[in-house]
């Protein structure tokens, strides 16, 4: 059964049934003030930091038919009493005659009609002003008279996210409400005691109320055994007017919206927000209760939206790469580039998790072309968590700019460093000079993570320096093969083996970090440095061909003991797929090994729900290997289809130049597919997922985890310089792509650095790769390079394909 639709025109998807699977959602705002909206209207919001500073409260636990954060309620005057209905599904679960919930670029909204009532509800948090708003749109379709009231209603939660669940007796003493008088309005103000006069959180609206509730047990009724689905007071003419003292708090404002006549519609503008004072947050408030102020908010979001899409738009034969790659893939890649792994619906933001570094310099490689300063600035920060030996805290909390080493801390036996980590700064800095050219960029001077007694840095270094202490640390942190040690574990947070195993996803990545120094190398004109780095290249180079080659496939580590993991020798975990792409990525396997493991990838790990991270699936916890075997087989990183190293693939049959493949491997992945088995998959249909259990598994083909995923950015960057082979580097855009061959061809419009460039892609040989003519406004040039030479503004761009 599908649940709803693409509406490419309007960049929305729209979910038609509000009975989805699992909750689907949207994300509003920023990490300064927003979260995400699920479908049916709840809402997880907080400003700058979910563990600590979180406003709503949002269980993702419990069943979907639960109020969650937030909901609005209308009430129907009848001859026989009230009727009570969500526009939203949930918590009434009343029959809706329409339910429509456009996912947008920057808001959600939920559109239904029941009891001739049509309700048009948009949320958002506008641009850098942070209050969630809701625009409640109420309009009568039927022929007679409606009188209607809208209860809209936020349930808060203890700032400190986890204490609200681990402590009932101190935290419920200390939440309070009051409602303070506001000319015509009433402003709901909620806090816990201790910050009563410096931090509250507010609920108001456009229009007079004329009651309130403020305390949860009086809302619901009868001690609590009302429920949301049917909360008493709403069966009384009024609220209790209640200023909660203690206890849950809640903030719900009655509206008598009146009689509506045939074809009348009523807004109520409603807005939840945090500030130090109602004082401070008045200004705001009279702002946003002018619709004016609503709507040119909302434009504002469609013009960001416009200009960050802008970088990039294509028509290529497939629409549901069109679909993904025109909005839903860079919406997701935005999201996970601001969110990191901290909030969503399986990140709970509870833990001290923050940023990572790893995932963060993946995310922020596909959000370049769109918004070159943000990724600027972005890496900065990042890179401040880089240590003076090379290596880096695993993660940091963002606010208190606070590095920590992460889970390897919870094993004292072992390493307290992630192997790969320090590498990834090596490829998003230079993907950034690339696309943008900003070459000073490796000057800027950015402090190493250690501290003196005073809490200043010991030592500060240029980026350039930044990435050459990164390389340096892998290359002399090396075991018995002379292979990058593993640390506390690389890429595959799950595989921690005592220390002293070795890792050839590392040794793959440094060997790609490598590559990208020694072409920046040359660019600056600096060959004794890219000669060095060239030797450092083929030393690894020659370990990895040497030891890794398992007969059909490379593996994928060696334990402590000098033993391979991911050879035909072992019994489970045989082959492993990021052992097989990274060689490809890396240029350290020749051209025919390459092609065998990548065949073996196939034959081995391959499914129609994509391909697997591994296989046969460990049957069992071993302590040996830790995390990964906590897992049955074919979940996450036990031979589950891992989304993230997907792309890899497709990127290193990309390189290998066989189109089919890399195609095939993007469409089988690709979400807008699911929708046509989304009672399997489960999952929004409009954002990639993290993992989609696997062939092992009784539940194959079902997904978890959607939105904060690196499968966002690498199946962005996949797509797009790969498959359709727009790359920039140092002297210009490549144009290089790697296609179907059933593809006539394709066109892109593509913003890069001062350019504005119409490409267009024909293909009339049917062949996957290889340019043989190139025009730039008509004129043949020589080779596939848009070169940077060529003056600024727009050009047109053909480029034939063939033999
Ligand atoms: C999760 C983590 C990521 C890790 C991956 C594989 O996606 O966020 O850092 O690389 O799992 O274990």
């Amino acid at each position: 059964m599908k649940f709803g639709h693409f509406d490419n025109e309007n960049r929305e998807y729209v979910i038609t049934n509000p009975r989805t699977p699992v909750k689907w959602i949207n994300y509003i705002g920023t990490r300064e003030f927003g979260g995400f909206v699920d479908h049916t209207g709840g809402a997880l919001i907080c400003q700058q930091d979910p563990t600590f500073n979180r406003i709503t409260k949002y269980i993702q636990q419990m069943p979907a038919s639960d109020f969650k954060g937030a909901t609005l309620y209308l009430r129907l005057h009848t001859d026989d009493g009230y009727h009570v209905f969500s526009p939203f599904f949930v918590p009434t679960l009343d029959p809706l005659d329409l339910f429509e919930c456009h996912v947008g670029l920057g808001y959600t909204r939920i559109i239904s009609e029941y009891l001739g009532l049509r309700t048009n509800v948009t949320i958002f948090v506008p641009l850098d002003d942070p209050r969630e708003i809701r625009d409640i749109q109420i309009t009568n379709l039927s022929d007679n008279p409606l009188n209607v009231d809208a209860i809209p209603l936020v349930e808060y939660t203890h700032p400190d996210a986890l204490l609200q669940f681990t402590n009932a007796d101190w935290l419920p003493q200390t939440m309070q409400s009051r409602a303070v008088e506001d000319g015509r309005f009433k402003i709901l103000v909620q806090y816990p005691f201790m910050f009563r006069d410096t931090r509250i959180n507010y609920l108001t609206s456009n229009l007079p109320v004329s009651a309130f509730e403020t305390d949860r047990k009086k809302f619901l009724g009868d001690n609590e055994y009302g429920t949301f689905r049917v909360p008493l007071s709403l069966f009384q003419p009024e609220l209790t007017n209640s200023q909660a003292s203690r206890g849950d708090n809640i903030a719900a404002l009655l509206h008598p919206l009146g009689i509506l006549q045939p074809g009348e519609t009523t807004r109520v503008i409603l807005q939840l927000g945090q500030d130090s004072s109602i004082e401070a947050a008045r200004t705001g408030i009279e702002k946003y209760r002018q619709a004016e102020a609503v709507d040119e908010a909302l434009k504002e979001i469609r013009v960001f939206w416009d200009g960050y899409l802008g970088a990039l738009q294509v028509d290529t034969p497939d629409e549901s790469m069109n679909a993904m790659l025109n909005v839903h893939n860079p919406h997701q890649c935005y999201v996970t580039k601001t969110w990191s792994r901290y909030l969503s619906y399986y990140q709970l933001g509870l833990g001290s998790r923050g940023i990572g570094y790893r995932d963060s310099m993946q995310d922020v490689q596909s959000v370049m072309a769109s918004v070159p300063e943000e990724a600027r600035a972005f890496l900065l920060t990042l890179l401040y968590f880089q240590k003076c030996d090379g290596s880096v805290m695993h993660q940091f909390n963002p606010l208190t700019l606070e590095g920590s080493e992460g889970d390897s801390l919870e094993m004292e036996d072992r390493p307290h460093y992630y192997s790969d980590d320090h590498l990834w700064g090596v490829l998003a800095v230079t993907a950034y000079l690339k696309e943008t050219g900003d070459l000073n960029f490796l000057k800027e001077i950015v402090p190493f993570y250690e501290k003196d007694a005073q809490g200043d840095a010991i030592e500060s270094g240029s980026v350039l320096e930044h990435l050459k202490r990164g390389l340096d640390f892998t290359r002399h942190d090396t075991g018995q093969h002379d292979l990058p040690l593993l640390g506390f574990a690389d890429w595959n947070d799950t595989v921690n083996m005592p220390t002293g195993a070795e890792s050839l996803f590392t040794a793959n990545l440094y060997g790609k970090a490598l590559l990208e120094m020694i072409i920046l190398f040359d660019h600056l004109g600096d060959a004794s440095t890219a000669s060095e780095y060239r030797v450092a290249y083929d030393e690894m180079k020659s370990r990895v061909e040497s030891i890794a080659w398992d007969g059909k496939w490379y593996v994928r580590y060696f334990d402590d003991e000098g033993n391979p993991i991911g050879s035909s020798k072992n019994t489970y975990g045989q082959i492993y797929l990021n052992a097989q792409s990274w060689p490809v990525i890396s240029g350290f396997a020749s051209a025919e090994r390459g092609r065998r493991a990548m065949d073996s990838a196939y034959e081995r790990l391959n499914t129609n729900y994509g391909i697997r991270l591994s296989a046969p699936g460990f049957d069992g916890y071993d302590p040996k290997y830790g995390g990964v075997t906590t897992y049955p087989p074919g979940a996450k990183e036990n031979s589950g289809i891992f989304l993230h190293p997907n792309p890899w693939a497709i990127i290193a049959e990309a390189i290998l130049g066989n189109g089919e493949r890399a195609y095939g491997y993007y469409a089988q992945i690709n979400p807008v597919a699911k929708n046509e088995v989304i009672d399997i998959y489960e999952c929004e249909p409009y954002v990639y997922a993290q993992n989609i259990l696997g062939e092992e598994h009784p539940q194959f083909g079902l997904a978890r985890n959607s939105w904060l995923t690196g499968t966002a950015s690498w199946c962005y960057q996949a797509a797009t310089q790969w498959i359709l082979g727009i790359r920039p580097e140092y002297d210009g855009l490549r144009i290089d792509p790697c296609i179907s061959s059933s593809w006539s061809g394709f066109s892109a419009t593509r913003r890069f650095r001062g350019w504005l460039l119409y490409i267009n892609v024909h293909n009339p040989q049917h062949v996957c790769k290889g340019v043989v003519e190139m025009k730039v406004d008509g004129e043949a040039v020589p080779g596939n390079l848009f070169s940077q030479d060529i003056p600024q503004g727009e050009h047109e761009i053909e480029v034939w394909l063939g033999e």
